[in-house]
């Protein structure tokens, strides 16, 4: 007798970037590893010479550049951007260092489906320089928080969180290292919450294991 087992098919991921892709890298690094079964079908960018397309290339993965035209306005890219993700049915749109406001038409048409990365404790820093910000604060601590995309710039429900502290002698360059080493340990163990079905977003309430989550899950690594 033939049984035949059906497995349920592996998460599929499209990641927008702008740049170096590092976290990217560390997806692919922990797909390697084992920790994260996730298929990335497709990384998209809007600049060309972004080093995270190499990266992506080196692995075998379609990579697409989607440029803004100076005449387009925002609406008019993020529908080409949208046609362009729709080709490729992603199940988790992954911003990983994107720079790029997205219109709120967009991530209407993708609601629950759009995360980010980004390098504060937000609420703390929505936007830019903020390694700056922690230090010119005095901030005992800084860190990375992982969120659902919403209309409001880095505004949206906060899944997790990881921080360091900020040291005496830290420079904006120093405590970016340190931040993006905790990304690099985050991002990848997040998205594994998604391939378990571990974690939705229902009515603007994050939902982690069947409950809703009343704080973002603070990410522990003690050797950073
Ligand atoms: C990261 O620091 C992330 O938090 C922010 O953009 C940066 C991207 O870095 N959104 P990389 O391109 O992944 O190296």
């Amino acid at each position: 007798m033939v049984v035949s087992v059906s497995t349920p098919s592996s998460l599929r991921l499209a990641v927008l970037l702008s740049g170096n892709g590092s976290n990217l890298q560390a997806i692919f690094d922990a797909i390697a590893a084992n920790r994260l079964v996730v298929t990335i079908v497709v990384v998209i960018s809007d600049q060309q010479d972004a080093y995270g397309l190499q990266r992506a290339k080196n692995q075998g993965v379609p990579t697409r550049i989607l440029e803004k035209k100076p005449t387009a306005t925002r609406l008019a890219y993020d529908q080409a951007l949208a046609a362009l993700l729709h080709d490729y049915q992603p199940d988790l749109i992954v911003l990983a260092g994107f720079m790029r406001i997205l219109s709120s038409e967009f991530v209407e048409q993708f609601a629950g489906k759009i995360i980010n990365i980004h390098p504060s404790l937000l609420p703390a820093y929505p936007g830019l320089h903020t390694h700056e910000r922690a230090l010119t604060n005095r901030d005992r601590y800084h860190g990375l928080s992982i969120h659902f995309v919403t209309a409001d710039l880095d505004a949206g429900p906060l899944i997790a969180q990881a921080r360091c502290e900020v040291a005496t002698d830290d420079t904006p360059e120093s405590l970016k290292q340190r931040v993006q080493a905790l990304e690099h340990r985050a991002y990848p163990e997040v998205l594994s919450w998604f391939t378990a079905r571990r974690l939705s977003l229902q009515d603007g309430l994050i939902y982690l294991d069947q409950k809703p989550l009343s704080a973002p899950v603070l990410l522990q690594y003690p050797s950073v």
